[in-house]
């Protein structure tokens, strides 16, 4: 069975062709990391009109590189949301009139589920699991014992973590998305420079928040002030406290619930210190930290695929009706 994934949600404009829910043919991804850098974010209205010039080429793409003609496609999964709403509407639309024009079923799928299972891409993962998922647009818990079988233990109450790491970025003029770039410079810092907060890691929820901790970032900043110096450390300082709270929130509903895996997605679970931070953890815990690779980790049209190949597996596809939503909740 072959499966078209294609994702808009955000800024990159992401198609995939998988194969029996596990051979990816082809995986093209089209970042507009360049066009938002000199807003220090991503603009919704450039995301949008630029999806609309890009997807029907990478489209064309995306077939090339899988060696298939479109006739083969027997499914089209799209992401539905949640995501900035013009940018979701690009990709829904064209998967529906794919989806008319090929006479084949369409298959919406919510994009934190996408990011939760992508890890299903590269390997199996014995149900139930926790999922982190920790991106630019969410941070969020869930129990998962199946595809479909989602309980949400928490999520945050203000930013998102890697919202956090961009508007800090932002504030300091070092680049943009702020994830990369305040992961090169942890790199080469010392991580107990500064005990920044650790924003409810005390509390018994699994809730989370991020705004508090790059508050007193910046106030740190403003009073000490930052120099070439000390930049390192203080990111790493800042890193080390938000990936605290993280891994101390994951492990502890992972012992609370008696379940000793933990799967982490999304485009912050691609930095290597949240990585190594997550497995030595697990491992002192007798619990293990499970990541999908990197390309996996960000937006992504695979995941979509993988997602949508399970719901039409199991017959479950979508009406052409289907809504695009800015917010939409996990199943
Ligand atoms: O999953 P994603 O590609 O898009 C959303 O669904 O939001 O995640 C993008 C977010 C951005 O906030 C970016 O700064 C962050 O993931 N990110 C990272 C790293 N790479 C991307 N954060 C920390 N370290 C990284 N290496
Ligand atoms: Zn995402």
């Amino acid at each position: 069975m072959l499966v078209l994934g294609i994702d808009t949600s955000c800024d990159d404009t992401s198609l995939a062709l998988l194969q029996d829910g596990k051979t990816l043919l082809s995986n093209v991804v089209s970042s507009q990391v360049d066009l938002h850098r000199v807003f220090g974010g991503v603009v919704p209205e450039i995301a949008s009109r630029k999806h609309v010039e890009l997807i029907d080429g990478l489209y064309r793409e995306t077939l090339k590189e899988g060696g298939i003609p479109e006739s083969s496609v027997d499914g089209i999964g799209v992401t539905a949301g949640p995501g900035l709403i013009g940018s979701v509407l690009v990709g829904l639309c064209f998967a529906k009139g794919l989806a008319l024009s090929l006479g084949k079923p369409l298959i919406a799928v919510n994009h934190i589920e996408a990011h939760a299972m992508s890890i299903f891409l590269e390997r199996e993962v014995e149900f139930p699991f926790i999922a982190l998922v920790v991106s630019g647009g969410h941070t969020i818990m869930l129990l998962i014992q199946g595809f479909g079988r989602y309980r949400v233990l928490g999520s945050t109450r203000d930013d998102a973590a890697g919202e956090a790491f961009d508007k800090i970025a932002k504030y300091l003029g070092i680049g943009y998305p702020g994830g990369k770039v305040i992961e090169d410079l942890s790199a080469k810092g010392q991580g107990d420079y500064v005990t920044f907060p650790r924003p409810m890691a005390d509390e018994k929820n699994y809730d989370f928040s991020f705004s508090g901790l790059k508050t007193s970032m910046i106030n740190y900043i403003k009073k000490y002030g930052v120099t070439e110096d000390n930049l390192s450390n203080i990111m790493a300082s800042f890193q080390e406290a938000a990936f605290d709270v993280l891994v101390s929130k994951t492990t502890r509903a992972a012992l609370d619930h008696g379940i000793p895996r933990i799967v982490v997605g999304g485009g912050v679970a691609s930095n290597g210190r949240l990585r190594q931070v997550f497995t030595e953890r697990c491992k002192k815990g007798g619990m293990e930290a499970l990541f999908s690779s990197p390309e996996f980790c960000t937006d992504n049209g695979a995941m979509i695929a993988r997602v949508a190949y399970q719901y039409y597996s199991e017959g479950a596809t979508s009406s052409l009706n289907v809504a695009g939503y800015s917010r939409m909740k996990i199943r």
